[in-house]
């Protein structure tokens, strides 16, 4: 695990979408592994200058997002489907995209479809994370072990309270979704994590300094042989 302080979340990101071009740039038909959540949003816009100004082509690569909610379609507001349309894909050449149905008629279906197909692809060459404040990533919760494959998950009280900010307020935020398990991630051949901010500091000093332990799931990350932590000084301020 390599980490990274950078003097701003301006700097993390950048350095984020650094990465993800140079995959692409040795690899143009690569498939990358996205993520949703505020975290990624700027480094989504530096890949779209990138591509904006003629310097990346996504053409031949492939996406696969991490994580839905259960119980939303696609075209819902607040849908992972939608925001990946609206941050990123929208704005970009990527020849095919993978989100995971939230709305599927048989969940358990629909996540081991979800496997086959990451499979069916080669598997994931880059995949983004944040990280969620009790150390989750995807939507794997705290637990007392680490799940393997796609899976349904019930969110947590705290995960539920700080997603309730992209809803209305007299919407209710979904209470399960449909996730990437921890070893699906681990598969990825490379792994680029982002924290940004105070309140991650310190899911971040668990999953840099803490042992390895399903409660923190994200500290898995520290057996992957290729994982990359970009940081800001605030999410950083308990290392
Ligand atoms: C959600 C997503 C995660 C994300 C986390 C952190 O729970 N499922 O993939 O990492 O939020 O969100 P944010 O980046 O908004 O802090």
């Amino acid at each position: 695990m390599i980490v990274h302080i950078y003097e701003n979340k301006d700097q993390a990101s950048l350095a984020a979408a650094s990465l993800f071009c140079a995959c692409i740039l040795s690899k143009p038909d690569a498939v990358l592994g996205l993520a949703t959540g505020s975290t990624p949003i700027e480094t989504y816009q530096q890949l779209i200058d990138m591509h904006q100004s003629g310097l990346l082509d996504f053409s031949g690569c492939t996406s696969f997002n991490l994580d839905e909610y259960v119980g939303l379609s696609a075209d819902h507001a607040c849908s992972y489907h939608r925001f990946m349309k609206e941050q990123l894909f929208d704005h970009i050449n990527m020849k095919k995209t993978h989100v995971p149905s939230g709305d599927a008629k048989d969940l358990l279906e629909e996540a081991g479809r979800y496997d086959k197909e990451i499979e069916a692809a080669g598997g994931i060459d880059i995949q983004f994370l944040g990280l969620g404040q009790n150390g989750h990533i995807g939507f794997n919760e705290p637990d007392s072990v680490f799940h393997y494959g796609t899976q349904i998950v019930n969110l947590t009280k705290s995960t539920i309270e700080a997603n309730k900010r992209f809803f209305k307020a007299d919407e209710k935020v979904p209470t399960q979704a449909i996730s990437l398990g921890a070893g699906g991630i681990m598969k990825a051949r490379k792994i680029v994590l982002v924290a940004l901010g105070e309140t991650k500091a310190e899911a971040v000093r668990a999953m840099v300094t803490g042992e390895l332990d399903p409660q923190v799931q994200a500290s898995i990350l520290r057996i992957h042989p290729d994982t990359v932590i970009l940081l800001d000084p605030q999410a950083a301020s308990l290392l």
